[in-house]
């Protein structure tokens, strides 16, 4: 009898073994899977969109002001070059995903973790104020430094303020408002947020919030989330959501402190 139920547990814990290597052999070949050319392509149309959109919205204002009849040079000058900017950097972004997708790479320099926030206002601040959205910076005092690849963090951050961007459609247009912060926590590692004042992540929806394709928007890929999260993770931090006080939603992600060796290698 002692020994029935001996086998009986060896087969419990072989069994358990088999699922956990088979769980285990699952999650290898999803990761094999996202890597594939179907991803990249998801990923770079998703990505390659917001500047995109911009490059359009500057054109259009140059047929407005040269359809008025009065403009100056130095308006339609400054409006190619937004143009140019924009293209530069959906060139980059293309580059550097195919680059990360094909092999988890994550290139590292040494970057000023508010210069990163103002970037993205820069690039945010057109699609905000067609919405009637106003961005405020709380930077960390004495501007924390962080190993990254800029353009993916940008990228995970506009992400962010695009998803606020579009929950708060529906709000007076008194509460638009996002608070980018930046702030150093008690490990030392560097915390980003973005907070808005819409209507907050549904919580029945918030554990798939971060699955690939899970969109509650007609038009939405569902991919930002998900794309932002396999970023911060292969920068070694995390990405995570919780309910604003007062209502909306507040998106962390924290990018590790530097350490010296980390610092003396630039
Ligand atoms: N700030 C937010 N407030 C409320 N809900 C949010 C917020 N950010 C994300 N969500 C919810 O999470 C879902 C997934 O977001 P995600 O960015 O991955 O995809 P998406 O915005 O729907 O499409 P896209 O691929 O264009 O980004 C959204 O459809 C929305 O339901
Ligand atoms: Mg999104």
């Amino acid at each position: 009898m002692l020994r029935q139920v001996g086998t009986l547990h060896d087969i419990t814990d072989r069994r358990r073994a088999e699922d956990e290597a088979r769980q285990m052999q699952d999650r290898i070949t999803h990761f094999g899977r996202i890597s594939t050319m179907g991803e990249m392509a998801a990923g770079i149309a998703h990505e390659v969109n917001q500047p995109l959109t911009a490059i359009a919205t500057y054109a259009q204002a140059c047929q407005r002001l040269i359809g008025t009849g009065e403009f100056s040079a130095d308006e339609i000058a400054e409006a190619l070059a937004h143009i140019g900017a924009q293209a530069l950097r959906a060139g980059e972004v293309i580059r550097r995903l195919r680059t990360f997708v094909k092999n988890r790479e994550v290139r590292r320099e040494l970057i000023e973790a508010n210069r990163l926030l103002e970037d993205v206002l820069t690039l945010a601040q057109t699609d905000a104020r067609h919405n009637g959205v106003h961005i405020s910076l709380e930077a960390a005092p004495r501007s924390p430094l962080v190993q990254a690849d800029a353009v993916q963090i940008q990228q995970v951050i506009l992400n962010l303020v695009r998803n606020s961007i579009d929950a708060m459609q529906g709000v007076p247009e008194s509460r638009r408002q996002i608070v980018l912060r930046t702030h150093v926590d008690v490990e030392g590692d560097v915390e980003f947020m973005v907070a808005d004042r819409g209507p907050g992540v549904d919580p029945s929806a918030a554990a798939d919030v971060f699955n690939p394709f899970f969109t509650t928007k007609p038009g939405g890929m569902g991919l930002g989330l998900s794309i932002s999260r396999s970023i911060i993770r292969a920068h070694g931090g995390k990405l995570w959501c919780t309910a604003n006080p007062g209502g909306g939603a507040r998106f962390f992600f924290t990018l590790p402190a530097i350490t010296a060796s980390a610092g003396s290698s630039q």
